[in-house]
């Protein structure tokens, strides 16, 4: 393997944070499902949506509403409980991704804690696997959690950029190049195991370049930049500029 920039990079688009919007007035409006279709016609290659445990944002009812909506795959990102297990195991979407969540934070802050939760995972991952779904693991760009995610049959990782997105933000351009790096070999590293790489959290116009950039990486996920941008500009010429970007940084 190696070497994918001849690859096209996917853009997923993470809906989440119109149903934040939503539930901040309760009632329809904005709708979840409007804005996954209206995605779909800018160009998006796919739906994102994080189910949490919670319901902070996107609601059960969602989950149904956008797979109806639209024909682009859905990746469902939820941690590795029983009843979120239960609803991959219905809806059946194209691919999940487990992420850590913690009720307290305001967004997914770490890694999945993949190396020394192998068996727990493997086990949890084989239905998933057998009922069709691809199997992502959300991780920190960390060499160990690389190969257990390999080990535990996992088969994509999404490598999470929120370090290298705060380096960006704070202006430290050593921290954001150490960061840089170590995104850079986790991606090969993955690849080199057989492992599918996307990337995410925290992207925006201004950082999506380098990490579009990485060979490996074919498919990044962005939500919460992508949702307020939105407002200023609409969510159609967010997503084209965005996917602009990302194929500039590609060439
Ligand atoms: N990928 C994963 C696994 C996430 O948990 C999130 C945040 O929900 C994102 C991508 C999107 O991050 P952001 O909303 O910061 O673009």
């Amino acid at each position: 393997m190696n070497g994918r920039t001849d690859q096209p990079l996917r853009l997923g688009v993470n809906i989440d944070h119109v149903a934040t919007l939503r539930n901040a007035r309760g009632g329809s409006d904005p709708d979840p499902a409007r804005a996954a279709r209206l995605a779909q016609q800018a160009g998006a290659d796919g739906i994102t949506l994080h189910l949490r445990e919670d319901r902070r944002h996107i609601l059960d009812a969602d989950l149904s509403a956008v797979i109806d909506a639209v024909t682009l795959p859905i990746n469902l990102e939820m941690a590795a409980t029983q009843e979120m297990q239960r609803i991959a195991l219905s809806h059946r979407p194209h691919a999940v991704c487990l992420v850590p969540e913690r009720r307290e934070e305001r967004t997914t802050e770490g890694g999945l804690e993949v190396a020394g939760d192998d068996n727990r995972l493997r086990e949890y991952i084989t239905p998933l696997r057998d009922a069709g779904a691809r199997v992502s693991l959300f991780i920190a760009p960390d060499e160990a959690q690389v190969e257990a995610a390999a080990r535990v049959g996992a088969q994509v990782v999404e490598l999470h950029v929120g370090a290298y997105a705060e380096h960006c933000a704070a202006g430290d351009d050593a921290a954001r190049n150490a960061e840089l790096r170590r995104l850079f070999a986790a991606a090969a590293l993955a690849d080199a195991l057989g492992l599918e790489v996307h990337a995410g959290h925290g992207l925006n116009f201004d950082n999506v370049g380098p990490i579009a950039a990485i060979p490996e990486v074919v498919e990044l996920n962005i939500g919460h930049f992508l949702i307020g941008e939105a407002v200023f500009i609409g969510l159609d010429a967010a997503i084209r500029e965005m996917r602009r970007k990302m194929l500039l940084a590609r060439m």
